[in-house]
């Protein structure tokens, strides 16, 4: 059976947005339609590369746009809540970056209103819907080296200091942690589940953004320990140390990556063949949704968007990070 075409918008052309696109074009029955920019020259010239039929110099002219059925939202954390509404507002279903939104409550906000439009709404939390990713959930779910007795994972790496990015700017959510920190927790609640308690410290940059942050994940028999920083580059690599075996995601664990198995003093390395830049498997597992009518993912479920953002809180308060 021929799968309905799928036509999408873009709001926010930014870094993500090109390879979000690059993607998209990837997937079979699957259109970018409208793309929107705050800059009409930006937005034709985003089109053009990415054969979108519409450019708009506003974001509501495209969540208008009757001929768009999803909008992936690429602005910074803390457009997201506004965006997203905006769209599911206008029927829209949505697919929006992650972290979903600043906190609890903006997320609380953004599915009860996915809720009273009836719409689709998922956090694109890429790594979720990485095969190699989904590889190492099957050998935690299925026990066969035993139980989790430790993770290691870290997302670090080391910009040029500019207070005009969004990475370093805390009135748009910069900072290690709701960047690139949701990538180790991530790892520790799709693995472990919640933890019991948490430890962390953080280093700030002038802005009050932090600039790195280390956390000790404390499970009952289990701890994890989990970095982020913007401050070097880290291996960003997540190591599971099982009863029986060692299985190590390797560089750069929250991408398309390869997994290493040490068992028994063997190694084995598996790789999974990408040909992408990998942003294809949350999107099409977001299409699939949406042409079977439904309103939130299996995967990323409106729950682990919930727990996810809590422990973003949790760690925030630890560390003393607040947010305006
Ligand atoms: N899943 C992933 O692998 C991944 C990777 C990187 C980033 N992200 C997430 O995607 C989001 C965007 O990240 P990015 O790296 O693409 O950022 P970026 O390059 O700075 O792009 C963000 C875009 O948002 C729009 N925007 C609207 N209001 C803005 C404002 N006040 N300041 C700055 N930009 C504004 C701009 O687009 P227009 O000028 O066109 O309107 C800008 O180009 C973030 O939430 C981040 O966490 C996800």
């Amino acid at each position: 059976m021929e799968k309905r075409k799928i036509r999408w918008g873009i709001i926010g052309l930014g870094k993500i947005a090109n390879k979000f696109a690059t993607d998209l074009a990837t997937l079979e029955n699957t259109e970018l339609v409208a793309v929107a920019s705050r800059n009409l020259q930006n937005a034709n010239e985003f089109a053009e590369k990415h054969n979108a039929k519409k450019a708009y110099n506003s974001y509501e002219a495209l969540a208008k746009d009757a001929d768009v059925d999803a909008v992936y939202i690429a602005t910074p954390h803390s457009f997201h809540k506004e965006h997203s509404i905006l769209c599911l507002q206008h029927k829209k279903a949505v697919l929006c970056e992650k972290p979903f939104a600043m906190n609890l409550q903006e997320v609380i906000e953004m599915i009860a209103v996915a809720k009273e439009h009836n719409i689709l709404l998922m956090e694109a939390l890429w790594t979720f819907f990485l095969p190699h990713f989904k590889y190492v959930l099957e050998i935690v779910k299925s026990e066969k080296f035993g139980k989790i007795k430790s993770l290691e994972a870290d997302f670090g790496f080391h910009p040029i200091y500019d207070e005009n990015s969004r990475v370093f700017k805390k009135e748009v959510g910069g900072g290690s942690l709701l960047d690139i920190g949701i990538y180790p927790i991530f790892a520790a609640l799709s693995t472990l589940g919640k933890p019991n308690s948490i430890d962390a410290e953080a280093t700030f940059f002038e802005s009050g953004a932090d600039a790195d942050c280390t956390m000790i994940f404390n499970y009952k028999e289990a701890k994890a320990t989990l970095k982020s920083t913007l401050l070097e580059n880290t291996p960003t690599h997540a190591i599971f140390t099982f009863d029986k075996a060692i299985v190590k995601i390797n560089t750069q664990f929250h991408a398309p990556s390869t997994v290493t198995i040490l068992e028994n003093g063997k190694e084995e390395t598996i790789d999974f063949g990408y040909k992408t830049i990998g942003y294809n498997f949350e999107t099409a597992h977001f299409n699939q949704l949406l042409r079977d009518g439904k309103k939130e993912s299996d995967i990323m479920t409106f729950e682990f968007s919930k727990n996810l953002i809590k422990t973003l809180d949790k760690v925030r308060g630890i560390i003393g990070l607040e947010y305006s």
